[in-house]
């Protein structure tokens, strides 16, 4: 049931007494009490869930924070995997479900503690039987099947530094990637199901690795059965090396900040920004968040719906389930596949009680119909989450109605790539819900509103989203560039990272999210900085210049809308269009071709020949620029835009 707020009218959904009476955090003087503790003294709060996990040798300090580069636990000796695993496989967890995983064609399987550990330890024997060691990165392309897991476990294991791209990523990307990390190998697969037909992976790598020539590995695991070509000098299968390599391996200590893997990400540059996320202080960050905000039971069955090409499949797929030896279920496919009943379906045949998932899913199911989770028994479902964008109130209410049937939580979890665990969010058994907020900051988190001036807002004021206490899955640098690193995050305000998201908090203390303040956008739930997509669409030899905005979508949340000129010599046509639409997709990926293409002869500029996106963004979202435009150098271009635009 929902009350009502009186100040704004939002409707407040207390936590369930039952869910509260045997939560971990139960209220809100709990919540209270515990935050303001942490916030006197978030090292002794990080350094209490840091010692809860297996550590080989004690730190000796908690934190040593030369700002902005932090170091967690020094001197501690830690092996994420074999916290992931060997901890539970080597105790009454064995026989537990680890990962339930269910393939889109229907195909299942399941991995207990101790089939996991087994499957981990044959691979990081096969990536030491290839010379991989400690250090060397590793670019992993598969679908979203166990091996997935495993083969990051595996790296994590050996202290070999995994880099995801995401399935949906083009070949040019893996490139970019490879280069950039200077990986030695690969582990891929021949391709994965999507939408009821096999989408190949192996030959955006061949493309990638032929292009690259430094690549002493590729590790290919047989999923669909699909042809692929196996290059002699550098392929291997994963079930022919796994199968002749020994099923127990010892995991080696390394210092809590050894780099644990990198995740790329778009910036407001055309190059994506190599994450760097390092052991102890991560995996810290990520098991606490999930035992306090899933409020993990060893009888829950967790199903997170991201991909483990994102921050989220990382840190709430594989690393902090694992880490607090959860059952999880695990899903290949399309949410559409064969129709918008598979995850109720899933839902009900697993028992799911914990969901989490993201806004721009939701809105699809609310189109696809209410009879598709109304056909499902969903009782199972205790604990809802959203992630990825601002969950907007209809979006919201319909989760909470049509999926956890009116009597779960939702947890609104706001976090980045960057901050590497969720830092603000709802407790679900103590703070009040209100849809499109992201309510109150995690444990330890030092969350602030600032205006340009660096004074905190007033309620309700408008501002940057700060957080100002170091916390210890924080990002450690942008890899291979640390002056990019201070100046996007630690340049706007001495001493505190900016997240680049702009925010208001309200009289009660709850953050409202707004969105990025920067050329980033949110697509999807996808991060997509509109500097890449420019780049990708000057690459083409028809187009002489570009520029890209996200406008207000229903499904997305936001699309992108390009303008583009024209070379001398070529003209505007359909063909044109679709042609640039699929040459962003080669070039970054499906997930980044533009929805509106608009043929502009000219751009708004300033004098200074800088394109005025401002102006763009007003004209896609509104049809009309009313903003100042008194440093536009050419007033005509408005209107022939406007006149492009209407058409
Ligand atoms: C950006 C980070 C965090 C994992 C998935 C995305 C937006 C994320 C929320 C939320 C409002 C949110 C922000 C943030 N965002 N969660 N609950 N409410 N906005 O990770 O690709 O690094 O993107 O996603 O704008 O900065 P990411």
């Amino acid at each position: 049931m929902s009350q009502t707020s009186s100040a704004e009218s939002h409707p407040i959904y207390p936590p369930p007494a039952d869910f509260s009476a045997r939560a971990r955090v139960p209220s809100m003087d709990d919540y209270q009490r515990r935050y303001d503790a942490s916030i006197a003294d978030p090292e002794a709060f990080w350094a209490a869930e840091a010692g809860e996990l297996l550590w080989r040798e004690p730190w000796t300090r908690v934190l040593d924070w030369q700002m902005p580069f932090a170091r967690w636990f020094d001197g501690g000796k830690i092996n994420v995997c074999e916290n992931c695993v060997d901890r539970h496989a080597n105790g009454p967890l064995r026989d537990k479900a680890a990962i339930i995983w269910e393939g889109e064609p229907g195909d299942q399987r399941t991995l207990t503690y101790g089939q996991l550990h087994e499957e981990v330890c044959r691979f990081a024997n096969v990536l030491e039987r290839n010379d991989l060691t400690a250090g060397d990165r590793v670019i992993i392309y598969m679908p979203m099947v166990p091996e997935a897991a495993v083969a990051m476990l595996a790296c994590a294991r050996i202290g070999a530094v995994h880099s995801v791209v995401f399935g949906g990523f083009s070949s040019e990307s893996i490139f970019d990637r490879l280069e950039d990390s200077g990986a030695v190998a690969v582990i891929t697969a021949d391709g994965g199901w999507r939408r009821g037909s096999v989408v190949p992976l192996k030959p955006a790598v061949d493309e990638a690795v032929a292009k690259y020539g430094k690549i002493k590995r590729v590790i290919v695991l047989r999923r669909c059965g699909n042809e692929v070509a196996m290059n002699p000098a550098t392929d291997v299968w994963w079930h022919e090396a796994a199968a002749a390599a020994p099923a127990t391996h010892s995991p080696a200590a390394f210092d809590s900040e050894h780099p644990l893997f990198i995740l790329y990400t778009s910036g407001s540059t055309g190059k994506p920004k190599g994450i760097l996320h390092t052991s102890g202080g991560y995996l810290t960050g990520t098991y606490a968040t999930c035992k306090y905000v899933f409020d993990m039971r060893p009888e829950d069955v967790y199903w997170c719906t991201a991909d483990v090409g994102w921050i989220t499949g990382h840190s709430y797929i594989v690393y902090g389930p694992l880490a607090n030896g959860a059952t999880q279920l695990m899903y290949e496919g399309a949410p559409n596949h064969p129709d918008f009943g598979r995850f109720w379906s899933m839902i009900e045949r697993y028992r799911v009680t914990i969901f989490y998932t993201a806004p721009t899913a939701i809105r699809a199911f609310i189109k696809a119909g209410n009879h598709f989770p109304a056909g499902h028994d969903l009782s199972s479902l205790r604990l809802l989450g959203s992630v990825g964008e601002p969950i907007n109130p209809e979006a919201w209410t319909w989760y909470h109605q049509h999926i956890g049937g009116g009597r779960c939580p939702i947890v609104d979890t706001w976090w980045q790539t960057e901050t590497g665990a969720i830092l603000i969010s709802p407790m679900p058994g103590a703070t009040p819900c209100i849809p499109g907020t992201a309510t109150r900051p995690f444990f330890g988190i030092d969350a602030a509103i600032l205006d340009d001036a660096g004074n905190e807002c007033a309620p309700n004021q408008d501002g940057r989203l700060v957080i100002r206490k170091p916390w210890p899955s924080m990002t450690r640098t942008i890899y291979n560039d640390p002056e990019r690193f201070k100046k996007t995050y630690w340049s706007d305000f001495p001493g505190l990272y900016t997240a680049g998201d702009g925010a208001r908090r309200d009289e009660h203390g709850n953050f409202w999210i707004i969105g990025r303040l920067d050329d980033v956008l949110n697509v999807s739930g996808h991060r997509l900085g509109t500097a890449e997509i420019e780049s990708a669409l000057v690459s083409h030899p028809a187009v002489a210049e570009a520029a890209a905005v996200g406008r207000p979508d229903d499904l997305k949340g936001q699309a992108v809308a390009v303008f583009v000129t024209l070379k001398a010599g070529f003209t505007e046509s359909e063909e044109l269009r679709r042609e640039l639409r699929n040459h962003v997709g080669h070039v970054i990926g499906a997930i980044a071709k533009p929805d509106d293409i608009h043929f502009a002869p000219g751009l708004p500029k300033t004098r200074s020949g800088k394109i005025m996106r401002r102006i763009l963004k007003e004209l896609v979202c509104t049809g009309q620029v009313t903003g100042n435009i008194t440093t536009l150098e050419d007033y005509s271009v408005i209107a022939t835009l406007q006149q492009k635009i209407a058409h």
